[in-house]
């Protein structure tokens, strides 16, 4: 087990089991409330109520999907809470994705002024990203995650048990935040990372950790996102837009494979704005390269690709903004780059497509 300590609270990486019940039995709560989605509902609340044993709980069950993080279902969420008369010392138990994490959070964060809650993250993309930062919120308005808080958990209990039942094509996108996290923050880990070569024989209780590591030690210097937390950006800004456009096509892309394209190019971008070398830029592109999907973007959309990178949310003036590497390792935000050059970054990109 390994325990990663904040100030505020404690994330367990590994055989949660003990850590789970000493925290949920030392701090008596007056009731115990789980929320699980319909998936992890059927494959991961098994293992929990296992570890759980005799300590009684009640499950908040919603459907899955990020088509569901929104009002209406937090209304559910709430009403639940209401029906089984929830009051301030009671405990909320997010067992799922993102999806459930952010809105599970964000229920029992508003929820009679707000109660406690813990994250009992179950893909590989919340183990290592969404469960860590205190982030929480919903989509409104057919905008992702406008309507949210910042407010920490009471504890986070990572276990790669859950990972086992996790589809394949979800381990693969979650994946991609851990390379972003090596190449962003670690270039020794970055060399390591690229022995792997079959995501089915990794240990994930280090590599979870290592990479939450990271994002603990970014997020601890900029709690509100005000500054160095856009590091994590890194592939996001041309990976948001790609995710965008694929989205209304017949091969919708995951987060995390677009992202793994996202990267490809701001490697790119590095490499003509901050002097990446080729020969890292290579490296990046060979081992992005044997493990994502690889569709073309097509020529005549770069320009709609760039309008929706002005339209972020994150931009000020409409400037497009990135966060790019040099060296592998190192990181450099608020970098501005010039149409013509997030253009040639997805030329590059298509040209390494076999
Ligand atoms: N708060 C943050 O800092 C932060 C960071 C990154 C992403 N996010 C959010 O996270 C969300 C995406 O998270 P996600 O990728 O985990 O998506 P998700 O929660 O939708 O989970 C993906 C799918 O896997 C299923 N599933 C989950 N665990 C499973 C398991 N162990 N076995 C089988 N099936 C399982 C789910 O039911 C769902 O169908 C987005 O809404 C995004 O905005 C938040
Ligand atoms: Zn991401």
């Amino acid at each position: 087990m390994d325990i990663i300590k904040l100030p505020e609270y404690n994330i367990y990486i590994g055989h949660i089991q003990r850590a789970l019940r000493h925290f949920v039995t030392d701090r008596q709560y007056s009731q115990h409330l789980l929320i699980a989605d319909e998936n992890t509902a059927t494959h991961c609340l098994p293992i929990l109520a296992e570890y759980l044993a005799d300590i009684p709980f009640k499950v908040i069950t919603i459907p899955p999907g990020e088509v569901h993080k929104n009002i209406q279902t937090c209304e559910k969420i709430w009403s639940s809470l209401m029906h089984n008369q929830t009051d301030r010392r009671a405990l909320v138990l997010n067992l799922g994705g993102g999806v459930i994490g952010d809105m599970g959070g964000f229920c029992a964060g508003t929820f009679k002024r707000g109660i406690d809650f813990i994250q009992i993250p179950t893909t590989l993309l919340s183990q290592v990203d969404a469960s860590v930062g205190g982030k929480l919120g919903i989509d409104f308005a057919d905008i992702k995650n406008s309507i949210g808080l910042f407010k920490n958990p009471g504890a986070v209990f990572i276990d790669p048990v859950f990972l086992k039942t996790l589809p394949k094509r979800e381990i693969t996108s979650g994946f991609a935040e851990i390379i972003k996290h090596c190449l962003i923050a670690d270039r020794d880990q970055w060399n390591s990372l690229q022995l792997v070569k079959n995501l089915e024989q990794v240990d994930w209780t280090a590599l979870i950790a290592h990479s939450v590591l990271i994002k603990k030690q970014i997020v601890e210097s900029d709690p509100f996102e005000k500054g160095i937390r856009k590091a994590l950006n890194f592939g996001h800004t041309i990976g948001h837009a790609i995710e965008s456009y694929f989205l209304s096509s017949k091969t919708p892309l995951l987060h995390g494979e677009a992202i793994a394209l996202g990267m490809i190019c701001e490697a790119h971008l590095s490499f003509q704005r901050q002097g990446l070398t080729n020969q890292e830029l290579e490296q990046i592109l060979s081992f992005i390269k044997t493990l994502y999907p690889q569709p073309i973007i097509p020529r005549d959309s770069f320009q709609e690709l760039i309008h929706l990178m002005q339209n972020d949310k994150k931009n000020v003036d409409k400037k497009i903004n990135f966060s790019l590497i040099q060296p592998i390792g190192q990181v450099h935000v608020n970098q501005e780059a010039e149409t013509d050059e997030i253009k040639a970054s997805m030329h590059y990109y298509n040209s390494t497509v076999n």
